[in-house]
């Protein structure tokens, strides 16, 4: 009896703890990478520098103000959005963009699963320095 108690409460925490590791991205984000591909790549670069693309560079957006990369054209609305790209705001922009910042130039319709945009948000976490 008290060893099946151990068994649920060892299986409780490690619950806990996988749900922590999701959230601080420990986790492998070749997932996220292909989500990002797929979904962003064809206007995003996280690549340091690259620019020309439709959308601004994403590399190291978390923690970047909204609409204030230098050099890019944003909208009026992004620009007066006064946001900080962390997870969680990255996650509601992409969820439905025209929602979340009306009359943005995103023309982006939005992710719907949920764990397509951790991992994809996973994954520029892992490009913040690259
Ligand atoms: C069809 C092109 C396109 C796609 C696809 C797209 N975006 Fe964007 N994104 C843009 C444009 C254009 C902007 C600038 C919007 C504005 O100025 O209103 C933008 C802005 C952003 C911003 C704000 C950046 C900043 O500097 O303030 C983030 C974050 C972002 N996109 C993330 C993503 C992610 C993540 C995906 C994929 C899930 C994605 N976008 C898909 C075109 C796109």
């Amino acid at each position: 009896m008290s060893l099946l108690k151990f068994a649920c409460a060892s299986l409780f925490s490690l619950t806990l703890a996988q749900a922590a590791v999701a959230a601080d991205c420990a986790a492998d984000s070749s997932h996220g990478a292909q989500i990002f591909n797929t979904e962003c790549g064809v206007c995003h670069a996280v690549k340091k520098d690259v620019t020309g693309m439709m959308g601004p560079n994403l590399n190291g957006v978390i923690g970047r103000k909204s609409g204030s990369l230098a050099g890019f054209s944003y909208s009026q609305a992004m620009r007066s959005k006064d946001v900080t790209w962390q997870a969680e705001t990255i996650a509601e922009l992409i969820t439905q963009p025209q929602a979340y910042v009306p009359g943005t130039y995103m023309p982006y319709m939005g992710l719907a699963s949920k764990d397509d945009r951790e991992a994809v948000v996973c994954f520029l976490k892992s490009k913040e320095a690259l």
